[in-house]
């Protein structure tokens, strides 16, 4: 194997990167030993990972994914600071109420599709420019499993994230010969701050495995896959559920 068909990202963007998911994906690509561009709209939680972020250089930006011009003043620090921008992790997302549909508030349902589909989008709409002009990058989308299956009371956020997936699929088939490739990370139920008001403990239990994610197993996914390991690899959604989309509801 070449060492250059292992090599981690130089520079990488994380948004959602304050907490979660989004800080354990900086925690892993700090470790492999990226530079961080970390983007959230939390300005304390998101200063405190920078700090705790040692041995490499990190610039974070404070920024709502759901307003385009953040997330291209965002790319554009990135650039400014270290020349190039490798791997982007775009992560940052809202659940919104628990309504059934007939009943789902349509401001809210507009407000859960504004982050996260329009943070997808936003970010890819100045992300990729920058691949493309480097001739490699890799991007990452986060998804879920309620981009894959209907989730009841959940109606705005299942159908953003069912659309996060036509947007890598679209990106991925676009992008593929300018070097550039956009994969999506499905996770099950992982334990974080954005799942603490759920029956995590029923639902933790119907995964296969019998147990929720560690944020950091999703991490390891998303940093394989903005990897030189994954060079292969575009377009895919790839759940990191602990077997819940395998399984037959009632027989795992
Ligand atoms: N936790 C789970 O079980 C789970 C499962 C599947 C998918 N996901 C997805 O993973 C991603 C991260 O989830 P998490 O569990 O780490 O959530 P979290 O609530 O713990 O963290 C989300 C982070 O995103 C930031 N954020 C939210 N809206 C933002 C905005 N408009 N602009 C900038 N930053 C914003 C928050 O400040 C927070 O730091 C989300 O897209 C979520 O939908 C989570």
């Amino acid at each position: 194997m070449s060492s250059a068909g292992c090599s981690p990202a130089r520079v990488a963007l994380v948004t959602g990167a304050a907490r979660g998911i989004g800080a354990a994906v900086a925690r892993g690509l700090a470790a492999e030993g990226s530079a961080l561009v970390l983007v959230d709209r939390d300005e304390p939680a998101l200063a405190a990972l920078a700090d705790e972020l040692t041995g490499v250089e990190v610039l974070a930006v404070p920024a709502d994914v759901s307003r385009a011009d953040a997330v291209a003043d965002a790319v554009d620090a990135a650039v400014a600071r270290f020349g190039r921008l490798d791997a982007a992790v775009n992560n940052a997302g809202v659940p919104g109420p628990q309504v059934p549909t007939a009943d789902y508030p349509v401001d809210a349902f507009w407000r859960v599709q504004q982050v996260n589909v329009g943070g997808v989008l936003h970010g890819l709409r100045a992300q990729l420019p920058v691949m493309v002009g480097q001739g490699r990058g890799a991007v990452v989308n986060m998804t879920s499993g309620a981009g894959l299956r209907g989730v009841p009371g959940a109606c705005a956020y299942a159908a953003s994230k069912h659309a996060v997936i036509g947007l890598t699929r679209t990106a991925a088939v676009e992008y593929a010969r300018h070097g550039v490739r956009v994969n999506a990370v499905a996770p099950g139920l992982v334990a974080t701050e954005l799942t603490a008001g759920l029956e995590a403990d029923e639902f933790a239990a119907a995964h296969p495995v019998g147990r929720a994610a560690r944020a950091g197993e999703i991490a390891d996914a998303v940093c394989w896959l903005v990897s030189d390991r994954a060079a292969h690899v575009t377009g895919v959604v790839l759940p990191v559920d602990g077997g819940l989309t395998a399984a037959v509801p009632g027989l795992a």
